[in-house]
């Protein structure tokens, strides 16, 4: 154990310096909650997803009938450039841009067709993926996230 004599300037240093790791402990404490949740809800896109880092490493396990989601935060919309079977709505979301931040994200889970209209302005839009996820659409985004950093 390390005595630190209160009068010794290495000490505040020190101190200082558990001060600030317990503030990062903290903040981890409250960010692992959305994490956790969101990895018990990846098995509900594992079926058609996979999670792959560039050199080929599997971050996690799925298939591949949709796209990689690897570094999907902040990508894109339609980027992945080994997937070939994006819809015509996907492409045209791409083509303007569109990225997926949280919010386009979660409100893509919610409703695919739905957002894919709006962000594309046609009202015939039609996403390939049928999947509607209500709730936790956040908790899968940090889950995610923290994958590929
Ligand atoms: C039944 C298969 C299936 C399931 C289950 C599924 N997806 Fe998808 N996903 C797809 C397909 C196919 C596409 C491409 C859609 C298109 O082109 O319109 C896609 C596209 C996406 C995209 C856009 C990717 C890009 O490259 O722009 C995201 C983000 C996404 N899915 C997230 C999820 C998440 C999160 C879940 C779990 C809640 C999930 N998906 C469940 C099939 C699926």
């Amino acid at each position: 154990m390390l005595y630190l004599a209160p009068d010794n300037a290495e000490g505040g240093m020190v101190k200082q310096r558990n001060r600030f790791a317990a503030a990062v402990l903290a903040l981890s404490a409250l960010a692992a909650p959305a994490v956790q949740a969101g990895e018990r809800m990846w098995a509900d896109c594992r079926t058609c997803h996979a999670v792959t880092a560039q050199d080929g490493a599997v971050l996690a396990r799925g298939g591949r009938s949709g796209p990689n989601l690897y570094g999907i935060a902040g990508r894109t919309a339609g980027s992945d450039g080994d997937f070939r079977f994006y819809s015509d709505a996907m492409r045209a979301a791409r083509s303007r841009g569109v990225s997926w931040t949280q919010d386009n994200f979660v409100a893509y889970l919610a409703n695919p067709d739905q957002f894919l209209r709006s962000v594309t302005g046609n009202p015939d839009a039609s996403a390939d993926m049928h999947v509607e996820l209500r709730q936790g659409g956040q908790a899968l985004f940090e889950y995610l996230r923290g994958l590929s950093q």
